[in-house]
């Protein structure tokens, strides 16, 4: 088969559309997908750099998520069949002709939805799910704050909280960004190199939760910008790793501070991939299937483009997901 390969870690120039081993027929459990199109991720540009190596057993290609149809299905597996149209949140090896993934991690892609268009749920959906609602537990007349409204995550993060009948801030770069949050619902629209978040939330009693892109960088005006009980639900890391943390400040608003990633969860059993999918087919699809959640793609890259695919997400201009298209419907 033919999959991204890289000449050694660095610049999106070292990605390569080649040959590579077939792989081995899904085992059981598992199903293999002939991949339509697979979601970039920021966290495929860091692996591309050196700077974020697989979890042990994880595929080396890149790709964290992708949509197709299932080519052939595993023994014990009763709810997936071949010729069904799916995406499916991978550790690993989306950049490729085929996957191979546990059942537990498929989703099937309502009728209506486009194939390609798919694969910019599984990583966005499953984040955002299991920060704000497993373990935030986000509910209506809620405030949230998204950092970075604009991403991939943010663009799916306003249509969650909208569903369930939240308030949405929003911080973002651009008045482009902005704009576009505010159609897909979002209320309070904080452009960050000319306003302070804080003071903005100050003006609303503070935000009850923030989905909190930026780590470091954000983490003590994050806390000054929560609500009495809030809670900050730290994903990424753009600002740095290491930041401090004011507890008397955290304390007395009696605060808690989340920390999670997602492709480091177990395929299966506490916390894993398989409880935060199920999930997602159980709240989230049902939305998905009746267009009230949409994916949003601001661009599909011919897979042996890849290197201008991870350029528009590291331009910044792109709103919501850029996606490789590996094969025609
Ligand atoms: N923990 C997990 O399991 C998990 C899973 C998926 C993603 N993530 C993380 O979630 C974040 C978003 O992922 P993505 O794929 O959606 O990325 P993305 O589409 O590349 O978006 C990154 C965003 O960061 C924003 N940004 C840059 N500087 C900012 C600042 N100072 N304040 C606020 N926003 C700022 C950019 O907004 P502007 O262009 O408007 O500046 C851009 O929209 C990344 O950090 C990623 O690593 C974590």
């Amino acid at each position: 088969m033919y999959a991204v390969t890289l000449d050694g870690f660095g610049g999106p120039e070292v990605m390569r559309w080649a040959e590579v081993p077939d792989l081995p027929p899904p085992g059981p459990g598992e199903v293999a997908i002939d991949v339509t199109a697979a979601g970039v991720n920021r966290a495929d540009l860091l692996q591309r750099q050196g700077n974020y190596p697989p979890p042990p057993g994880a595929s080396e290609i890149l790709g964290l998520e992708c949509s197709g149809v299932i080519a052939e299905v595993g023994a014990g597996v009763a709810d997936r069949r071949a010729g069904e149209r799916v995406c499916a949140l991978l550790s690993g090896g989306g950049y490729a002709e085929r996957v191979v993934v546990p059942a537990t991690q498929v989703l099937p892609i309502p009728e209506g939805l486009d194939t390609a268009a798919a694969a910019a749920l599984p990583e966005v959906a499953a984040t955002v799910w299991s920060n704000l609602v497993m373990r935030a537990g986000l509910h209506a007349g809620q405030l949230l704050l998204i950092h970075g409204g604009g991403s991939g995550i943010g663009t799916h993060a306003i249509q969650i909280a909208v569903s369930r009948g939240a308030r949405v801030a929003v911080t973002a770069g651009s008045a482009g960004k902005l704009d576009r949050c505010k159609e897909l619902g979002a209320n309070i629209l904080i452009n960050y190199r000319e306003e302070d978040f804080v003071a903005v939330l100050g003006e609303f009693g503070g935000a009850d939760i923030i989905l909190d892109n930026m780590g470091a960088a954000y983490l003590g005006r994050n806390i000054d910008a929560l609500a009495p009980d809030g809670q900050l639900c730290v994903i990424g890391m753009q600002g740095g790793l290491r930041g401090e943390l004011n507890l008397a400040t955290l304390l007395g608003k009696r605060g808690t501070v989340h920390a999670t990633n997602l492709r480091r969860r177990p395929a299966t059993g506490r916390s894993s991939k398989a409880e935060i999918i199920s999930e997602l087919h159980r709240h989230v699809w049902p939305s998905v299937a009746d267009g009230t959640i949409v994916p949003v793609v601001s661009a599909e890259i011919p897979v042996d483009k890849a290197p201008e695919a991870h350029r528009a997400l590291d331009s910044s201009e792109t709103v919501g997901k850029v996606l490789l298209r590996i094969r025609e419907d």
